[in-house]
């Protein structure tokens, strides 16, 4: 196996030292688990002067950013980036295919950000080139970025990686689950709700800020890739977390909930400004080509999962069953882990969604919000059957907490269980796909399908070392 890949921002490099410290002084609170005993196989290079410009002055890093997709991701990039009150900078991006001579220029839009001093800048790039590298600074005195399209079919292959309930609470966690995660080479990070633990507070601002910081400095691979993020809803982006909370002490002064964007605005007033996709009613879907299909959706949170919403579902799953992988990701799991399974939204989630998913041929569901691991059997008609659609995930990407599990052995639907930490590596290979789940540590804990010649002997991690196109 090659060495680990060595990071070269210097930002990340001290930011993950003091990760070292954290995480020792993290898990002092959570003794059930343990001391991290392997945390030093990650090596932290010591800063190289890649933000110096030729008079080694710093060049410009914002304080924040963000890239996503609003549209067909082998052709486009949405790039967001944040500033202070006395930073004056316009909103262009200066974008290059790798190795061009020329950067060439694209003005966005502002966007405020209710109750905070900084100001979003978006900018959409479209038409390019799938499968392409392209630079990008923010400004003429920034550092230089750059990001990947996605490839316009899966025989790449594809590779993404997908969870929930990030959390930059306990900082050390999403520092070392997102590191492990660049590891992987992912096109980008799919998370299902539960980003910053906000609750759409504005005291709890810092929250956000401290999520825009980690991720900056971690995720980005070592030679500047970004890596983007495709965001669904978690409660703990809405006041209250339910959209039925009209009585909840953070929804104060708003008015009684409605199904329109006005209110869902109110109740989720920054998870909407800060993340240009799933972008209003709060669900939706992204296109990759003709061979993916990502259904981001709401379970109780801005929207009932009833009405409005089951309704848009199935026309979308009923136009998508000529394509090969269809991910519908969101918050509050049908199957759950560690919660009851007779609780409200859950048992909406298997009501309504659930179905859909096996009338129209889901395969994989991503379920999040119980802090834990989980993989179902497939289930199918409310039994395990060969044909059924497997819940995977259970959202544990950077929350601390050691919470129990339901036993395997006692419920029916539970195939893995566990309190791990970690994210899934998806990868598409052509019609195949692959799902590997990895600790905060790296170590692989589980697969579907099992790989059949690893099935006699250890499994071996093998992360993706470097850019592989
Ligand atoms: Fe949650």
């Amino acid at each position: 196996m090659k060495p680990l890949e060595k990071s070269l921002n210097p930002l990340s490099a001290a930011a993950a030292c003091c990760c070292v410290l954290l995480l020792f002084v993290g898990f002092a609170g959570h003794a059930e688990q343990g001391p991290p005993e392997r945390v030093g196989h990650d090596p932290i290079d010591p800063p190289e002067d890649w933000y110096l410009d030729e008079d080694g002055e710093p060049l410009y890093i914002p304080v924040g950013f963000l890239l996503t997709w609003q549209q067909d991701p082998t052709t486009t990039m949405t790039i967001d980036w944040q500033t202070l009150p006395d930073e004056d900078r316009d909103t262009v991006i200066l974008y290059r295919e790798k190795g061009a001579e020329t950067f060439l220029e694209e003005e966005g839009e502002t966007i405020e950000w209710p109750d905070s001093e900084r100001t979003i800048h978006r900018v959409e790039l479209t038409g390019l080139e799938p499968a392409t590298k392209y630079e990008f600074r923010f400004g003429p005195d920034s550092v230089r970025y750059f990001f990947r399209t996605m490839p316009n079919s899966a025989y790449e292959p594809v590779r993404f990686a997908a969870g929930g309930d990030m959390s930059p609470g306990w900082r050390n966690l999403l520092y070392f689950a997102n590191r492990q995660v660049v590891r992987y080479d992912v096109e980008f990070a799919l998370i299902g709700g539960d980003l910053a633990y906000a609750d759409g507070d504005p005291e709890r601002l810092e929250r956000w800020y401290d999520f825009f910081e980690i991720n900056r400095e971690t995720l980005v691979t070592p030679t500047h890739r970004v890596i983007p993020i495709v965001a669904a809803i978690g409660n703990h982006e809405v006041r209250g977390g339910y959209y039925h909370r009209d009585d909840h002490r953070r929804r104060e002064g708003i008015p009684d909930y409605e199904q329109t964007d006005e209110i869902r605005e109110l109740i989720a007033p920054y998870f909407f400004a800060l993340f240009a996709f799933p972008g209003q009613p709060g669900y939706n879907v992204l296109d990759f080509g003709d061979y993916m299909s990502i259904i981001l959706l709401d379970t109780d949170h801005a929207n009932p999962i009833y009405g409005e919403q089951t309704e848009w579902l199935e026309s979308v799953l009923a136009e998508r069953t000529d394509i090969p992988h269809v991910f519908p990701i969101y918050h509050v799991p049908g199957y759950p882990s560690h919660r009851d399974f007779d609780r409200e939204t859950e048992g909406r989630v298997r009501e309504h969604w659930v179905p859909l998913f096996e009338e129209y041929g889901v395969r994989i569901a991503f379920e999040n919000h119980d802090h834990t691991y989980k993989r179902t059997y497939p289930i199918r008609n409310n039994e395990v059957h060969p044909n059924g659609v497997v819940y995977v995930g259970d959202g544990n990407w950077g929350v601390s907490g050691h919470r129990e599990v339901h036993s395997v052995d006692d419920t029916w639907y539970l195939k893995q269980a566990s309190p791990a930490n970690h994210f899934i590596i998806v990868t598409l290979n052509g019609p195949a796909r692959h799902l590997k789940m990895v600790n905060l540590y790296g170590d692989v804990i589980d697969e579907y399908p099992k790989s059949p010649s690893l099935a006699d002997g250890p499994y071996v991690p093998t992360p993706g070392v470097g850019e592989r196109r």
